[in-house]
Formats: structure tokens, sequence, C-alpha cells
């Protein structure tokens, strides 16, 4: 007889199931009290979604041992959900080692991007890489990423700027989402950088009129799915009006709107999200107390990235005033050829250390709230009956340790699970 479940993970000594009544998100107290169950059982079934999760002795007397396709002992072994890596640009080619140097020495980012370095050189690279070339090097590193315990990731285009290298982004990024473990929300971010010659008013004019009418009749055909719309709104880069037209513009295509504010230079970049209905904005370095009155109310999470401010020597984002003001904060690697970290243990260390969150704070961020960055955290994000079945097992006894062992993740998470599958 076939077995009826896939697997059960049997007396982990913690599960953190992180919320049980469905919350999409969590913010304030409720980031305290996560829920943690200590020896219970996981079931997953056959569609990989979780079926049961109780002490041993219930479910033993609820489901009989020759039921499960595999079993897994983790006694002595923490389960915890699957990380969400909310932020990343992870299609590229041509890394920028010569600029860390650079950085390093002295220069800033914008020092760098203005004499043409940068995303501009990135782009350069990438416009000249083959579909094929750009598909290897994203597999290696979304395969990277979950053996750090990333179960969902965003990808980003925004190395190609021109239509049709932004299309060959979005491809390579589909084909992941259609053929690796690792979930993938896609993100259009042909608004990344303005292409050299033009301005940023012409540059917003071909995706509003160009772009995105192609990728609309693209995701209609069932050719592409993209999920959201970035701007990188910055002084320099793309100003407040151009960004409120393109994220309209992605708004009316169908796109979640989630982009890149407040980072370098104040830009009231959250207060107009808040306006538009933003899912998310990234990095609010420099959010206004205005920007955080308004992104609480508007339920738009922010997605926080300790690693561009501790690689950029940036003052870190506000994260207990964002916490304290009921603010739905998430976070993200921002792997990209300037923040080279694949990392999600790292990230939420250095959110602990850096920005002062505690330790549950940074789990929740990197997990249900990631999640409700991307518009997920309905089947994603959480332990919870009828959720995906993505999850991590590490061996140790305490959840924390994913935190605490700075860099250590390779040697603590033991397994990694998306939808019940051992990866
Ligand atoms: O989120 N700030 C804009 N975009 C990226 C950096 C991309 C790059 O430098 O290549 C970020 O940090
Ligand atoms: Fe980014």
């Amino acid at each position: 007889m076939s077995a009826k479940y896939e697997l059960l993970l049997e007396n982990a000594e913690q599960v953190v199931l992180v919320c049980t009544n469905g919350e999409r998100f969590l913010r304030k107290e409720s980031m305290q009290n996560l829920a943690i169950a200590e020896k219970v059982s996981v079931v997953i079934g056959k569609d990989g979604c979780i079926k049961a999760i109780g002490p041993g002795s219930t479910i033993h007397a609820q489901f009989s041992k020759s039921s499960f396709e595999r079993t897994i002992d983790c006694s002595g072994k923490c389960v915890l959900p699957g990380l969400v890596d909310a932020h990343t640009h992870p299609v590229w080619s041509g890394d920028r080692v010569h600029e860390f140097s650079m950085k390093l020495a002295g220069a800033t980012y914008m020092d760098i991007h203005q004499s043409g370095g940068g995303i501009h050189f990135t782009v350069e690279r990438t416009q000249g890489a083959s579909e094929e070339e750009l598909y290897t090097s994203l597999k290696r590193r979304l395969l990277r990423m979950l053996r750090a315990g990333t179960t969902l990731v965003e990808c980003k285009s925004g190395y190609g700027l021109n239509l049709d290298t932004e299309l060959k982004m979005l491809n390579v990024i589909e084909r992941a989402r259609r053929e690796l473990d690792i979930g993938v929300s896609s993100t259009y971010c042909g608004a990344h950088a303005v292409p050299k010659g033009k301005t940023a008013t012409e540059a917003a004019d071909d995706i509003v009129t160009k772009h995105l009418p192609q990728l609309k009749q693209l995701m209609l055909a069932g050719e592409l799915q993209v999920h959201n719309i970035d701007v990188f709104c910055e002084k320099g880069v793309f100003d407040l009006a151009s960004t409120r037209k393109i994220l309209q513009a992605g708004k009316d295509a169908g796109l979640q709107i989630n982009f890149h504010g407040d980072e370098l230079n104040p830009m009231k970049a959250a207060e107009l999200g808040a306006e538009l209905g933003a899912q998310a904005i990234s990095h609010l370095e420099e959010i206004s107390d205005e920007g955080i009155t308004a992104m609480a109310a508007a339920k738009c999470s922010a997605v926080l990235l300790p690693t561009t401010a501790y690689m950029l020597r940036l003052k870190q984002p506000r994260a207990r005033d964002m916490l304290d003001a009921g603010v739905i904060v998430a976070l993200g690697s921002d792997f990209n050829p300037n923040a080279y970290c694949f990392s999600m243990p790292i990230v939420m260390h250095l959110a602990c250390v850096n920005m002062k969150m505690s330790m549950k704070e940074a789990l929740a961020a990197a997990t249900i709230n990631a999640a409700y960055a991307l518009g997920k955290s309905d089947s994603q994000g959480s332990l919870e009956v009828g959720k995906e079945g993505n999850l991590i097992i590490i061996n140790s006894p305490r959840w924390e340790h994913l935190i605490y062992q700075f860099g250590g993740h390779q040697e603590i998470i033991e397994s990694v699970i998306v939808k019940g599958k051992v990866i």
C-alpha cells in the first residue's frame, strides 16, 4: 500500500510556529509573543501542505506509522518555518569586487554610481550576457539561499533597463520559478537606474508606454508571472513624480507595489507608498516621522536591509521607531553585487545587533512579515495547518541558535524542506 502522507517530523524539542490564528502579519507585541510549541510532531501531506501539528501521542493516535513516506526523528532539534527573503537582485553578470575596495577607501555608493559604475557597470555586463549564462548563475545563487534556509525569495530584474534585457532577466526568473524548489516572487525593476543618455522623465515614459504594456501581454498569455513593480526612488535616480507615475502604472497593470525608498536621502517615499497602497517599501534609512505613521496606518510593510546599511556604512534604519509605531517590519538580504550576502540567518543577526531588534522580532520579520511583504502570507511564513510545508530543521535544542551562531548556519541547518520535500 502506498503511503498516504509525505513526511512526519517527530518529537522536535521546539517547533516555532510563529502564529496560530491565520494572521497575515505580526506587529508590536505580537512579534514578541511568537507561538512556540515544545516536544511536538509535524505531519505534511502529499500535496505539500501541513496536515497536523501536535504532541507525539496525539499524532500517533491519529495517524498510523505506516502512512508516512518518510519519518525524521527531530529529538534534540528544532523546527522553524522556511525563511523568506523579501528583497534580492540575484540575476546579473560580472561581480563588483573592485568597487568594494573603492568603498573601503572612502568612495560613496552615489560617487561610484554617478561616475558610471555601480548599477551601470552591472547593466553593461548583464546586457551582454546570454539567457543561459544568467540562468546558470541565478540557479547557483538560489541554491545557496535554499541551503541557508530561504524557501521563498523575491527576485528583481533591473540590470537590463532596456526592454529586451529586462525581459531576458524576467524570463530567467520565470524559469527558476518553474524549475527550482525554492519559491520565487518576481519583480519588474526596470526603473532601477536611469539609462545613460536619457532623463528620468523619458525613462519613466518608456516604462509606462512600452515596457509595462508588453509585460502585461506576456502575463496574460501565461508566458510570464510577474508579481511586483519596483522603482529606485532616490535623489539623482528617479524623483518622486517619476516614481509615482511608474508605480501607479504598474499597479494598474495588476502588480503589487514594492519599491526602494528613502535610502540615501529623505524623499518622502514612505508617504508616497502609503498613499498608493504599496505592499512594501525597502531600505527606509532616511524615513520621516510622518512616513512611519503613514506606513503603519496603511499596513504597508517596511523591508529593512541590514546588509546594505552595514556594507555602505549608512545610518541604521530606525527599526525600533517603526516597530513601536506598529509598522509591519520585514527583512531581506538585498543580495546584489554591492551587498553580497545570501544568508537570512546573518541578516537576522545583523538586525538584532545593529538595528536593536529582538530575536523573536527578527524571526517574525524574516518569516510571516516577509511573506506579507510579498503578498504570500496566506500560504507561507508560519507553520499552521493548511499552509505549505516549508521548514528547516536545526541541529540545536533551542531555536535561537539559528541567529546567535553568527555565520554558523551552514553547520546548524540540518535539513531544508519545501512543500514536504527534503532538499
Ligand atoms: O537595494 N539601491 C538600489 N538597489 C540595490 C543596489 C543595487 C546595486 O548596487 O547593484 C539595493 O541596495
Ligand atoms: Fe535593492
